[in-house]
């Protein structure tokens, strides 16, 4: 059985995965506007996932005699001054989402809930695979810098990654 204060806090976990799954959702869109499929297509899997972090909070908080609380949300950013600014908003909020899970499991700790610190290393897991790809994909544009040519292989190789880590990725 959840405490209220563990319920309060995966309740407010699960209305950042639901806000970062409407945030990429966004960036897809523009992409899209923008013609570049690779990266849109890249950040409607993005969205995919995170609906799927929160339907996996959802889950756990209701099977341990909890309430999951499916709230309003803040509206996401729909426009990006470029697609380089665009991936460094998502490893900011990224980190964000990291330090989220990691005041989590401090609290499951204090209050000794070792059924939410073991449910919540997947996330610690899944945070640091997501930040590491969010820099990977960063240092790549670094890379490309200004070049138009660039920009094109980059969108072409995107889907790769995204193909790549979506095998990676066990169905929750
Ligand atoms: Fe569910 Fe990318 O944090």
């Amino acid at each position: 059985m959840l405490s209220k204060s563990i319920e309060a806090a995966l309740n407010q976990q699960i209305r950042i995965e639901a806000e970062s799954s409407q945030t990429y959702l966004s960036m897809a869109v523009w992409a899209e506007v923008k013609g570049l499929e690779g990266i849109s297509s890249f950040m409607y899997d993005q969205s995919d996932e995170e609906r799927m972090h929160m339907l996996k909070l959802i889950k756990f908080v209701n099977e341990r005699g909890g309430h999951a609380h499916i709230s309003e949300l803040n509206a996401p950013n729909v426009s990006f001054k470029s697609f380089k600014f665009m991936f460094e908003k998502l490893l900011e909020h990224e980190i964000f989402v990291s330090e989220s899970i990691n005041e989590l499991v401090h609290i499951s700790l204090q209050e000794k809930d070792y059924a939410t610190h073991n449910f919540l290393q997947w996330y610690v897991a899944e945070q640091i695979e997501e930040e590491a790809m969010a820099r990977t994909i960063l240092d790549k544009i670094k890379m490309i810098g200004d070049d138009k040519g660039g920009l094109y292989l980059f969108d072409r190789d995107i889907q790769q990654l995204t193909v790549n880590s979506a095998a990676e990725t066990p169905s929750a």
